[in-house]
């Protein structure tokens, strides 16, 4: 797929706040993702020069393609944030359309701009105007009534130059199975390459969402957690690495961003992930919430 030029090859790697730090994004780089993006970024955050907002766009050169994602509904911030410096580093900037949380919804950001069409053209159009290269990740529709395929092409005419869509409208959270019909409908509906997301999770849930949909590519949201070697498989390919490297990996990189007991803390819910389901899984988990050090947290990794 090609995106503004941008050639993507590969499963990418969807927004995941608490996840997607730059150690994760690496590991999926290096196991096969085609793209990586970082969490959700407060456009007004950037703006105001927030430390950690900041720490959340740190990238390394493993990223194939580095692309941020930023939240707002202002138009004037969201061409500011588009404009900062910062963001020469990446290849893409994505606007969220989709987040759920009633905080952000009520400040009429993430998927409530699906209820607003016309406004989220004019956040588009403003990112857009930064010179960047802008998509745009949504839902299929704020409530049971979907708006998918109308609200992308509507994105496409304010200059998006692809769309993620989650196959699951905002009322819906992440509960039930995503719907693929609206996603379908939405590439019929427009030119730009539109991205399927929504319950990926091997080669098999991947191949079954390019082919109904006739999406141009797919993205893995937790699919990934725990296993970012999903993006080896889906390509059809053996993970490059073992878990062990791959938390060693991550974990240097955090460090690179902060302090050891902050890496400690954020490393412990990427643990839940890769002790889930496996024999002694729930022991080894428990021995990773107590850790009070890196060197502890590699050494329990010697044994997933
Ligand atoms: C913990 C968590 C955090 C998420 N954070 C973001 C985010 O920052 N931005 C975004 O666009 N979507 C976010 N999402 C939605 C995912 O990107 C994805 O659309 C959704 O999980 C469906 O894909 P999946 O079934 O592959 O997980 C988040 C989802 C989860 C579970």
């Amino acid at each position: 797929m090609i995106i503004g030029g941008i050639e993507i090859k590969g499963a990418t790697l969807a927004p995941l706040a608490g996840y997607t730090d730059a150690g994760f994004r690496a590991v999926c780089s290096l196991c096969g993702a085609g793209a990586v993006y970082t969490e959700m970024i407060s456009a007004k955050g950037l703006i105001y020069e927030s430390e950690k907002t900041k720490d959340l766009l740190y990238s390394t050169p493993y990223e194939r393609v580095s692309c941020a994602q930023i939240f707002g509904s202002d138009p004037y911030f969201i061409r500011e944030a588009c404009e900062h410096k910062i963001m020469d580093k990446f290849a893409l900037i994505d606007i969220n359309m989709g987040c759920p949380v009633p905080k952000i919804v009520k400040n009429g950001e993430g998927s409530a701009l699906l209820n607003n069409p016309s406004l989220a053209q004019e956040v588009v159009r403003a990112a857009v105007k930064s010179g960047r290269r802008i998509t745009v990740k949504c839902r299929t529709g704020f409530s049971s009534s979907k708006n998918c395929a109308e609200f992308v092409k509507m994105m496409e005419d304010a200059g998006a130059l692809a769309v993620t869509v989650h196959g699951r409208t905002r009322e819906q959270y992440y509960s039930g199975k995503a719907d693929l019909d609206p996603i379908k409908e939405a590439v019929q509906a427009v030119k730009i390459p539109v991205i399927a997301n929504g319950d990926v999770k091997d080669r098999k849930s991947a191949e079954y969402a390019l082919e109904y949909t006739g999406a141009a590519g797919v993205a893995v949201g937790r699919g990934a957690l725990g296993n970012p070697f999903v993006f080896a498989r889906i390509a059809g390919n053996e993970p490059p690495m073992s878990v062990q490297q791959a938390i060693e990996i991550h974990i240097d990189i955090l460090l690179e961003i902060y302090p050891e007991h902050k890496v400690v803390n954020d490393m412990k819910k990427h643990f839940a992930f890769y002790t889930k389901g496996m024999r002694g899984g729930k022991e080894l988990k428990m021995k990773a919430f107590k850790a009070k050090s890196v060197k502890e947290l590699k050494e329990i990794a010697n044994y997933l």
